[in-house]
């Protein structure tokens, strides 16, 4: 059952008697909303203002139409209008009552139908640069679009998840350099992905060093510079008589200072990375004999491209180590692909996209250089370069290509930094104007992880957190906090084993769920002590909710699904339903909302699909984990207040022990729809 869905429909025929055009209808439906307070009744439908406006008519009399032709007394109590054309919806008890009943012996789907309307979506998540350790930022994008494939799948949309990893980059020119100047052959033969990742380290840091030495301080000092003339400059300016443009020149010399003072700090970590390669006698004998290390790089990135075979074979050689490592991430994760076709299975394409978008007449040369010129941009999309590389958007064109012709989907979602909106804006125009009109097009954009400094999260030691590292340290503080707990109770409920197991979904669930319920554009700062906090909006927080739900079953002797059989069976005795034609079950195991804790729990079960779809219209997960927090809320009012196992009668037991069994499906599904798992205790 989807309330919103159903008022909407309802409200939708009221509008066409009225006679308001169909295009017009859309818009005015989204004003049929849930109600952000209850003194409104559950719904309200803010329709007869803005038409109001466009039929020239009072918005109240307009109102009274609308109630008097909008056909939901199956439904809701009597309409009510208030103030200047309001319309309050409150649902009605028994209907309310039964609608929970039929979501109840729902086992499949708590309640939640399929799409009428399922399109095909291809989602590009995660997408790592393999050979580089994953960090942080790549649970981001992981988990997101883990989330959305799930979401969209359950809702009976047709998916299909494409892991585009980037494995044909300068990382695998680094890693070359790398092998064949500095490999130590045993350590290869012994463990190939720590021997590569030490040689990606190695090379990796010296580039950098000579960059950051010939490149990142002198420019940072000449801003310096710069910015202390001005300062100067302005501190030495008479200071204007005028209040209004004294107080602005002051405040230009504090934001000038404040920019100073980044600037120096950032010269400082600079300075401080030359001074780590410096300081150590081996390392800077080495960044001396290699002192083009750079160029030397970008040419056997270069040779690889080109089809050197010695580049070739070695790139064959090292892939699968570098696969082998972020599968070992993937695997903790709980995330797994439908194709991972990553950006070297395009190589042999991409010469046909540059000529094929030529011949159309789209790319054309410039400066040497193979471009695309996008109306509305300052620079062009770039297809191949002088030198006759191919570029990340060359790819990407190649990709949506295949995309199209393999899988024909309505829409394409990338979830990827929002440091690359650049990149898509142009990407998704450049691919409309050679012909891929009919597909949706979208960056998913998200947000960076920030350490308490309020810089993209790293460790003390200055380096980007390795992934493997972060998921172990947020399972140990799982661990010390489920053994804490448990140590606590009369009498401990857990084994080692168990404490172990638990830990693991807490810990893992933790960092997944502070990921989601950010609102995704949005930065965030990373903190185990506020994701795996008890109380609050946290994964830790929905387990518990789940375990506790659960806890009333193994004390009331009752086993969940016995309840399910037991309302889904005798075959359900047909109740008349006027309108939907869903019918209720048999009454002996239907449930009663004695109280508003009860039907206000109630409600908020019935809105899960609404979360849902609301997930869906701007691919925000965030949707879902604060509906889990509102249900989380209304069982604990509902848990406060409704005694279950003492409740006064056998049929009221039976009532709160079926709502008790629907929350812990519904935060079970919900969790699951994030990647999340449950544990039975805690
Ligand atoms: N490998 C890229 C990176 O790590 C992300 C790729 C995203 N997907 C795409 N089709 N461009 O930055």
């Amino acid at each position: 059952m989807n309330i919103l869905a159903t008022l909407r429909n309802r409200f939708g025929r009221a509008l066409g008697a009225l006679g308001v055009a169909e295009s017009e209808t859309p818009e005015l439906l989204a004003m049929v909303l849930p109600s952000q307070d209850a003194k409104f009744g559950d719904y309200q439908a803010n329709v007869a203002m803005p038409l109001g406006k466009r039929l020239g008519q009072p918005p109240r009399e307009i109102a009274a139409e609308l109630v008097r032709l909008a056909d939901v007394a199956d439904l809701c109590e009597p309409l009510e209008i208030a103030g200047p054309g309001f319309i309050n919806l409150r649902l009605r008890d028994d209907w309310l009552a039964q609608q929970v009943t039929v979501a109840s012996v729902d086992v499949e789907r708590v309640g939640v139908a399929q799409t009428a309307t399922p399109r095909t979506f291809v989602l590009d998540y995660s997408s790592p640069n393999v050979a580089k350790p994953m960090h942080v930022g790549h649970i981001r994008s992981t988990v997101i679009g883990d989330a959305l494939y799930r979401i969209l799948r359950f809702l009976g949309h047709r998916t299909i998840s494409d892991n585009h990893l980037g494995d044909w980059g300068t990382q695998f020119g680094m890693i070359i350099y790398g092998y064949k100047h500095f490999v130590d052959r045993p350590a290869l033969a012994r463990k190939p992905v720590d021997e590569l990742t030490r040689l990606y380290k190695l090379v990796n840091t010296l580039v950098e060093y000579h960059e950051t030495a010939n490149e990142k301080i002198p420019a940072v000092e000449k801003r310096i510079a710069d910015g202390e003339q001005l300062l100067a400059k302005l501190r030495d300016a008479a200071m204007p008589a005028d209040a209004k443009a004294a107080k602005q020149a002051a405040k230009r010399v504090r934001q000038l200072d404040g920019q100073l003072s980044e600037l120096r700090s950032d010269l400082d970590e600079l300075l401080g990375e030359v001074a780590a390669v410096e300081d150590d006698p081996p390392m800077r004998q080495l960044a001396v004999e290699h002192a083009d290390i750079g160029q030397r790089v970008l040419l056997e990135t270069a040779l690889l491209h080109g089809g050197d075979p010695t580049n070739v074979e070695l790139w064959r050689q090292f892939l699968p180590a570098c696969l082998l490592e972020i599968e070992t991430v993937y695997k903790r994760l709980g995330v797994s692909f439908d194709h991972t076709l990553g950006e070297s299975f395009y190589q042999d394409r991409l010469r046909g996209v540059v000529k094929d978008l030529a011949d159309k007449g789209l790319a054309r040369e410039s400066d040497g250089a193979i471009c695309v010129f996008l109306d509305g941009y300052d620079v062009p999309m770039i297809v191949q370069k002088q030198d006759g590389a191919f570029l990340y958007a060359t790819t990407d064109l190649a990709t949506i290509q295949y995309r199209m012709r393999e899988w024909h989907p309505d829409a394409i979602l990338y979830v990827v930094d929002h440091r690359q909106s650049l990149h898509f804006d142009q990407l998704f125009t450049a691919a409309r104007l050679w012909g891929y009109r009919d597909v949706e097009l979208q960056h998913i954009a998200f947000g960076t992880v920030l350490g308490d400094d309020g810089k993209p999260f790293k460790t003390r030691s200055g380096t980007s957190v390795g992934l493997a590292g972060l998921l172990d340290e947020a399972v140990e503080r799982a661990y010390a906090i489920v053994s804490q707990n448990d140590a606590a109770r009369p009498e401990p409920l857990l084994s080692e084993e168990d404490r172990r197991h638990v830990a693991e979904r807490i810990g893992i669930g933790a960092i997944k769920y502070a990921d989601l319920a950010h609102n995704r554009t949005s930065d965030y700062v990373f903190s185990y002590d506020k994701m795996l906090a008890m109380t609050g909006n946290t994964a830790t927080y929905m387990q518990y909710s789940y375990a506790r739900v659960r806890s009333i079953f193994a004390k009331a002797g009752a086993d969940a699904h016995s309840l399910e059989r037991a309302g889904a069976s005798p075959p359900p005795r047909v109740t008349s339903a006027p309108h939907g034609g869903e019918d209720a079950p048999a009454r002996s195991n239907a449930i009663l909302l004695s109280t508003p804790q009860e039907r206000a729990l109630a409600v908020a079960l019935l809105q899960f699909s609404e979360a849902l779809d609301r997930v869906v219209a701007d691919y925000r997960p965030n949707h879902l984990t604060g509906y889990l927090f509102e249900l989380a809320t209304r069982y604990s009012d509902f848990f406060e207040n409704c005694p279950v196992l003492r409740a006064e009668s056998d049929e009221l037991r039976m009532s709160r022990l079926l709502l008790c069994d629907l929350t812990a499906r519904t935060l079970q599904q919900g969790l699951n729809l994030l990647g999340i798992e449950v544990v039975e205790r805690m």
